[in-house]
């Protein structure tokens, strides 16, 4: 992967194709049967990116045409070559997802995998896709809460002293703190979303777990469990923890967290990235890996 991107794009590395092996097709079959969303028409998807949710949602509607909105350019180019046979049903834009370029009651569903936790203000930005939404339309959005993904580590930390997993959760939560502080998002926005959906006078709200685990063990056979351990090869080789250090030191510093106690969490955070990729290069690295990855649906009153 490219390490020569403008800092504001980084979040290319988060553009891993292992995307598309985030849901099983029939778990994200079933919902659409519950939400008896299957003849839906006029689909949003709101920060698209390189549209692997799009591509994800589009086998399971197969009345709908899916426009795409991202506000970088470059994703939006690179969603639309990457539409596939699905390109006939698909329109891909650059618009802000937060002052969108539709008029009212434009969708019958409007969807969004993993945006709400890079806005600064997800209810106005709630309201925006509300506004879009048709009356009786639904409301349909994936997002994590990131922080759990601390918790959950393979076989070659599982043992480590408390101490030292407390600090990468310390450094996690401070990491969270202040990407909110400085207006950039939250990444466990999961957890606040139903109050938000209800404040945003939203009906039948409903919560499911991503039933997909992202499980690796050797020898890494099936091609989603390559493109993580290559994503974390990668994260490894840039010298990251899942953000460069400049974005991590940035993210604490922005949360009042003392500032002499960064060099050694840093410190902490690297040796255990460092940790598990020798144990993937050696082929030894196994993990059940889950984290909390939740799809809400909630319908818009008519
Ligand atoms: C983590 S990516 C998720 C992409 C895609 N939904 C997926 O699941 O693969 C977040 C995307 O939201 C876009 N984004 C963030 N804030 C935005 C805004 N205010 N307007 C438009 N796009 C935005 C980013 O450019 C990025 O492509």
């Amino acid at each position: 992967m490219s390490t020569d991107l403008p800092q504001h794009l980084h979040s290319a590395a988060y553009f891993g194709d292992q995307r598309d092996y985030w849901w099983h097709a029939d778990f994200v079959a079933l919902c659409v049967a519950r939400l008896g969303i299957g003849q839906v028409e006029r689909v949003l998807d709101a920060g698209c990116g390189v549209g692997h949710w799009g591509r994800v949602l589009l086998p399971h509607l197969p009345a709908a045409h899916l426009t795409g909105v991202d506000r970088e350019p470059r994703w939006v180019q690179e969603a639309t070559d990457r539409a596939g046979d699905f390109a006939p049903r698909c329109a891909y834009q650059v618009a802000d997802v937060a002052v969108l370029p539709f008029a009212d009651a434009s969708f019958d569903l409007v969807t969004a995998q993993t945006v709400l936790i890079h806005v600064a203000d997800p209810a106005a930005v709630l309201a925006e896709w509300l506004r879009v939404l048709r009356p009786g339309g639904t409301l349909l959005l994936a997002e994590p809460n990131n922080l759990s993904g601390t918790m959950s580590v393979g076989a070659p930390r599982h043992g480590e002293p408390i101490e030292r997993r407390l600090d990468l959760v310390r450094l996690h939560m401070a990491v969270e703190r202040g990407k909110r502080a400085l207006g950039e998002g939250d990444n466990s926005i999961a957890d606040l979303l139903p109050g938000l959906l209800r404040a945003a006078g939203l009906d039948a709200i409903r919560c499911w777990l991503d039933d997909r685990a992202p499980m690796v063990v050797p020898p890494y056979a099936s091609i989603d469990q390559q493109l993580m351990i290559q994503d974390f090869l990668d994260m490894d080789e840039r010298g990251w923890w899942g953000w460069s250090r400049a974005d991590v030191e940035r993210y604490y510093v922005a949360s009042g967290q003392p500032a002499g106690d960064f060099e050694h969490l840093w410190r902490t955070a690297r040796a255990a990235v460092a940790q598990d990729a020798a144990a993937m290069r050696a082929g030894q690295f196994s993990a059940a890996w889950g984290g909390l990855h939740y799809l809400f649906a909630a319908t818009k009153p008519g």
